[in-house]
């Protein structure tokens, strides 16, 4: 196993990019996957696509704290409700913003052994899931964040900030 470069957006156009679907899971997929989650764990972040490693394939995989979850070719099949929370991205390393998202998500992917299941989520696995698919076709959450972009380390005093000016 190996530590991949994470890329980082507005350095890297691979994050832009749309990826291609997996037709044959090969023993360097294979590979790249367990490689996806090593990179994740150690950079402390609950999703990670593979563009983010320069893969322009639909592979992304999560863990919230509930277990990996390795997700290929995945697509949305439903979504419901809404949610609206910080979110975060390992390729825009220290900065934060709000989203909204459903939240609710029901996602159909093919398993590490290219058998189809169903992953279905609320809250934080939703966002996660939605999050991750976005990666696959070149989008990136700064794109959705309402308001500005934070710093994680001052977010809690400039939110704050903000939103008593916003309602001056
Ligand atoms: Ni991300």
């Amino acid at each position: 196993m190996a530590l991949l470069e994470i890329r980082e957006y507005g350095k890297d156009d691979v994050l832009l990019k749309t990826c291609k679907p997996v037709k044959e899971l090969t023993p360097r997929l294979k590979t790249l996957i367990e490689d996806m989650f090593e990179t994740m764990y150690d950079a402390d972040g609950v999703g990670l696509a593979a563009p983010q490693v320069g893969v322009l394939r639909r592979i992304c995989v999560i863990d919230i704290g509930e277990g990996p979850v390795t997700l290929i070719n995945p697509e949305v099949i439903e979504t419901s409700g809404e949610q609206t929370g910080n979110e975060g991205c390992l390729s825009v390393p220290g900065k934060t913003g709000i989203v909204t998202r459903p939240n609710y998500a029901k996602v159909k992917a093919l398993n590490e052994n290219m058998e189809e299941f169903i992953v279905e989520g609320e809250e934080l696995m939703a966002r996660a899931l939605l999050h991750e698919i976005d990666h696959l076709d070149g989008h990136i959450y700064t794109e959705k964040v309402e308001g500005k972009l934070y710093d994680v380390d001052t977010f809690a005093e400039e939110y704050e900030k903000d939103q008593e000016q916003a309602q001056q």
